[in-house]
């Protein structure tokens, strides 16, 4: 697409783009978000840097892609029940994301879009990785993709955290007092192999990180697969790396991506908002 708005620069070949020339905290007209809603559907992962953004704005904004959820974990900003902050001080030694994985998939309708603004960042370090799920899927034999085609992954919100998530928010010193103690597990079926609603393109939605096993299989039947699948979507050449400035905001499709927030600034700050959308029922 030509854009005639916004300045759209590519940052990997994989996916990823910059997008230069938009002011997030003003009204978009409409010419220009239906320009960003395309770099949207066609990079996966956009980076505005610069964005001087309350978390109402940045719920605004959010509010032109979808509609903003609740996550189920985290206790929301006060007065912004949409908006979660994201924190590693200077003591964790733990990180919030720190696996390949999809948004809330062990959820029956797993986000859609994810929207981060950087508040703090490290002086090195902290940057987010992507994976593009479709160009994971399309690169596979013919023979496996017809293995996993009618795949059912089971996705469960305790598998990221082996011995239970509750144990593993408590060690984050910034996040402990803001996490909601649930003793409820989410647990969600979706097709391994799924359909982007808005361009129809097939990718993987299946992650170590959630995917317990496949439905009809023991988990030991269904590890490797989940394994190998989980390794091979975050191949370097299906991925792009982002490096986070204080304002920058990040938007990515949780339908045909996967990140992993890199946990290497031990004894600094990165304190981040976050917004998630309400997605659909995959397919
Ligand atoms: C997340 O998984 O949503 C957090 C990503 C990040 O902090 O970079």
């Amino acid at each position: 697409m030509a854009y005639q708005t916004i300045d759209v620069k590519p940052i990997a070949g994989a996916l990823g783009a910059e997008i230069l020339g938009v002011d997030l905290s003003r009204d978009l007209g409409n010419q220009e978000f239906d320009e960003i809603h395309q770099a949207f559907l066609d990079h996966k992962a956009l980076c505005f840097h610069e964005q001087d953004l309350s978390p109402e704005h940045q719920v605004a904004l959010a509010s032109r892609f979808g509609q903003p959820d609740i996550y189920p974990f985290i206790k929301a900003l006060p007065d912004v029940p949409e908006v979660i902050e994201i924190l590693k001080t200077e003591r964790d030694t733990v990180n919030f994301g720190g696996g390949w994985h999809s948004d809330t998939s062990y959820l029956p309708q797993p986000a859609m879009g994810t929207f981060l603004h950087a508040l703090e960042v490290p002086d090195s370090g902290g940057d987010t990785m992507f994976a593009n799920m479709q160009l994971a899927y399309e690169t596979l034999s013919a023979t496996m993709k017809g293995m996993i085609d009618g795949l059912v992954g089971v996705n469960s919100s305790a598998q990221n955290y082996k011995g239970g998530r509750a144990k593993k928010m408590k060690e984050l010193d910034g996040m402990k007092d803001k996490f909601i103690d649930s003793s409820e597990i989410s647990i969600a079926e979706h097709p391994v192999v799924r359909t982007h609603p808005e361009t129809g393109k097939k990718g993987l939605f299946v992650s170590r990180a959630h995917t317990t096993n496949f439905k009809g299989m023991t988990v030991e039947e269904s590890e490797p697969l989940i394994n190998f699948l989980s390794d091979y979507a975050v191949r370097p050449e299906f991925t792009c790396r982002i490096r986070w400035r204080p304002g920058t905001l990040v938007v990515w499709d949780n339908r045909c991506t996967q990140h992993f927030a890199l946990n290497d600034y031990n004894g600094q700050r990165r304190r981040m908002h976050r917004v998630t959308l309400r997605g659909d029922r995959p397919a």
